[in-house]
């Protein structure tokens, strides 16, 4: 309910200015460090899947904070996890995809034999600012083998467009922030 999800929000907290001058950054870590905001967290994230339960094999999380609630959200949902890691920090053999971040560049990459032929993908993160960093998590799955049926957000940053460059795979946030 209303009171859930404002339980929930008033521990996402905004530090202005990091990592550089102009962010509002958005952390969500006190959610994770308060017992009853993170389990009523997941039960959102399960009861808000873009798509259904079992139109997708796995969960992909992008590091590093989707690595830390995409597995509690697998194991809810008996899918396994696929981590989606920064470039450089998985033994071969990998495909990576770069992109542009509002504060940088980067490049993800995936352990190419875990995404199987077909394998169908729901992508979660915290938070979705210009969206580079999900779509370029969704063009490596997707080039991987794997298809990528939807995404799942805690927060959107209002005014960037970000889900604009999802095309057209189905998406949830639970939260839209200035
Ligand atoms: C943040 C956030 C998303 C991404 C969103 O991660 O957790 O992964 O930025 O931004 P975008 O929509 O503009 O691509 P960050 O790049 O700060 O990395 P970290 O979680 O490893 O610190
Ligand atoms: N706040 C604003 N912009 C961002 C963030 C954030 O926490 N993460 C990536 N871009």
């Amino acid at each position: 309910g209303e009171r859930d999800a404002q339980y929930v929000i008033s521990h996402i907290r905004t530090i202005p200015g990091f990592p550089k001058e102009g962010i509002l950054f958005r952390d969500f870590m006190p959610v994770l460090a308060d017992a009853k905001a993170l389990k009523l967290l997941v039960d959102a994230l399960e009861q808000t899947l873009p798509v259904p339960l079992d139109s997708f094999d796995a969960i992909a999380g992008l590091e590093a904070r989707g690595f830390l609630f995409g597995p509690i959200l697998a194991t809810r949902l008996g899918k396994g996890f696929l981590a989606v890691r920064k470039a450089g920090k998985l033994p071969p053999e990998t495909i990576s995809e770069s992109y542009d971040l509002e504060y940088g560049t980067a490049a993800v990459e995936v352990e190419t034999d875990l995404v199987k032929p077909g394998m169908r993908v729901l992508i979660v993160d915290d938070l979705i600012a210009t969206g580079g960093t999900a779509k370029a998590a969704a063009d490596l799955i997707r080039r991987a083998g794997g298809s990528v049926v939807g995404f799942s957000f805690i927060m959107k940053l209002d005014g960037l467009n970000g889900l604009e460059q999802l095309g057209d795979v189905p998406s949830s946030t639970l939260v839209t922030m200035p």
